[in-house]
């Protein structure tokens, strides 16, 4: 089994995580552009209201920062008998906390939560860059990625 470093925290998503550092940390993923207190409480306010779809978690240290955050989506669908698929969204790890295998707790944490969801199965889409981290999380490719950008 699989430990998270002494004094560090796997738990949902927290208005107060605003500053704890938790757009900084995204922002290791991708820009997260101009997201005040307000912006961001309406945000978690929409996620906790649809508590069985979005579950959102981070990572903290010894001093309660947000190091990781990750986002786990359940869909419920009508094929397969009603079935649900998992979609794990936006993870990203602080720069200075990598290789800490926080990324790889976080993934398999996501997974077991959708899992416990009654998931069938759990699908992301990643840069190729990122398919041995994934493959080491237990995932395998499958499919292709398409998009029409807007
Ligand atoms: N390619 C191959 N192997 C990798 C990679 C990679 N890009 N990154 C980590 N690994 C390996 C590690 O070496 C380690 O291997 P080991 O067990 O043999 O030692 C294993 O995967 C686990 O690594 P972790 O320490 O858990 O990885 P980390 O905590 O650094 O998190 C992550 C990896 C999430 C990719 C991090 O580097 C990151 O935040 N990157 C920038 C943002 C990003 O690309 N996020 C993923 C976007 S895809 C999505 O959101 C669905």
């Amino acid at each position: 089994e699989q430990h998270l470093p002494q004094g560090y925290n796997l738990r949902p998503l927290e208005k107060e995580d605003f500053s704890r550092g938790y757009l900084q940390t995204l922002e290791t993923l991708t820009s997260v552009g101009d997201v005040d207190q307000e912006h961001f409480n309406d945000i978690v306010d929409y996620w906790k209201s649809q508590p069985k779809t979005y579950k959102n978690m981070v990572i903290t240290d010894y001093e309660s920062q947000v190091v990781a955050v990750g986002s786990l989506i359940v869909e419920t669908k009508l094929i397969h008998s009603c079935a649900k698929v998992g979609h794990i969204e936006d993870i990203a790890v602080r720069p200075d906390q990598q290789g800490k295998k926080l990324g790889l707790y976080l993934i398999r944490q996501l997974i077991e939560l959708a899992k416990e969801e009654g998931c069938y199965k759990a699908i992301l889409d990643c840069d190729p860059k990122n398919e041995g981290f994934y493959v080491k999380c237990g995932m395998s490719r499958a499919g292709l990625e398409m998009e029409y950008r807007f």
